[in-house]
């Protein structure tokens, strides 16, 4: 990707992530430099981020809207771009934030298609194995890196019964039918190896929730179902697409898709324990 192009994405990549939340169900609460999108129906909690064209923060604005994240209950969480807005990580880190690094990647328009994977397909809103799709980037979460592992389809089997996973299955289903996500899943013997979603909108999307099982790892599933949702969006007119990646090793898996990293995502978040 040129300069260029990188120039162009990261301002619509700003819109993208002020604009998500909102059609998201989210209420944007105004703190001067800072948004804070709080979930207003049962979704995902969501974060405080820079306003988009807004001022540069400082720590003190950070501590205003934390209290106000401790007030809501909601995870005291700040998103943005490292290059987009350079002095908000001191800032961050200034009123006690622990901050990390993701590499932000955007796909090439140039990279070539891959071939459809004979076991991957979307999943739509009233399928049977939605639970089950929902529920394998829950397992794949939990057992982070690219390692294969010991969780197979009897865990997933037993984790797709928790209510909770229902509750989750529900909510995706309601964003499918209205188009807010699109998901495809890698699907052997009537079980859900691998999935993943994108989020459109307008002609901007995001990758999001790609996880394998860890038994079923390594075996090119991440990378079939990611070029599926790359198939779909370019289908259905997305100009950019673009994603988060959890670190390098991942960062790996989709630049084989066709995605080149063009800036840094960092996540603030209080240090643990
Ligand atoms: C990251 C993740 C989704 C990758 O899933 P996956 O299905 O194993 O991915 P792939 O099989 O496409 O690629 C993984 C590796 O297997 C290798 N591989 C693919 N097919 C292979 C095959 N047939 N034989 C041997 N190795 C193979 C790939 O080359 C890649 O190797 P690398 O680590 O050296 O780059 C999975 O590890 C996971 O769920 N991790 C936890 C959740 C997570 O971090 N998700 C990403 C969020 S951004």
């Amino acid at each position: 990707m040129t300069e260029h192009l990188i120039d162009m994405t990261l301002p619509a990549l700003e819109r993208y992530y002020d604009t998500a939340p909102r059609v998201g169900g989210a209420r944007a609460e105004d703190f001067g430099p800072l948004t804070l999108f709080v979930q207003e129906g049962e979704g995902w909690p969501y974060y405080a981020r820079p306003a988009l064209g807004g001022s540069a923060a400082t720590a003190e604005d950070v501590q205003r809207v934390r209290a106000r994240q401790r007030e809501l209950e909601v995870p005291e969480a700040f998103e943005w771009v490292a290059e987009t807005s350079p002095g908000f990580r001191a800032a961050a880190e200034a009123a006690g934030l622990h901050v990390h690094a993701h590499p932000l990647m955007v796909l090439d328009p140039s990279a070539e298609a891959l071939p459809p994977h004979p076991e991957v397909r979307l999943i739509e809103a009233d399928d049977p194995l939605l639970t089950a799709a929902v529920t394998v980037p829950a397992l794949a979460f939990a057992d982070p890196g690219t390692a294969l592992g010991e969780a197979g389809a009897a865990e997933l089997a037993a984790a797709s019964v928790d209510p909770q996973a229902r509750a989750r299955a529900g909510q995706v289903s309601a964003m499918l039918a209205s188009g807010r996500t699109v998901m495809a899943a890698a699907v052997r013997d009537g079980v859900v190896l691998c999935s993943g979603q994108y989020n459109p909108v307008g002609e901007v999307g995001e990758v999001v929730g790609v996880g394998t099982l860890p038994a079923a790892r390594r075996r090119g599933l991440a990378l079939a179902v990611t070029a599926a949702l790359v198939a779909q969006a370019r289908a259905r007119g997305v100009r950019t697409v673009f994603l988060s990646a959890g670190d390098e090793d991942v960062a790996r898996v989709y630049a084989r898709a066709g995605f080149r990293r063009v800036a840094t995502a960092l996540i603030a978040e209080p240090p643990q324990g």
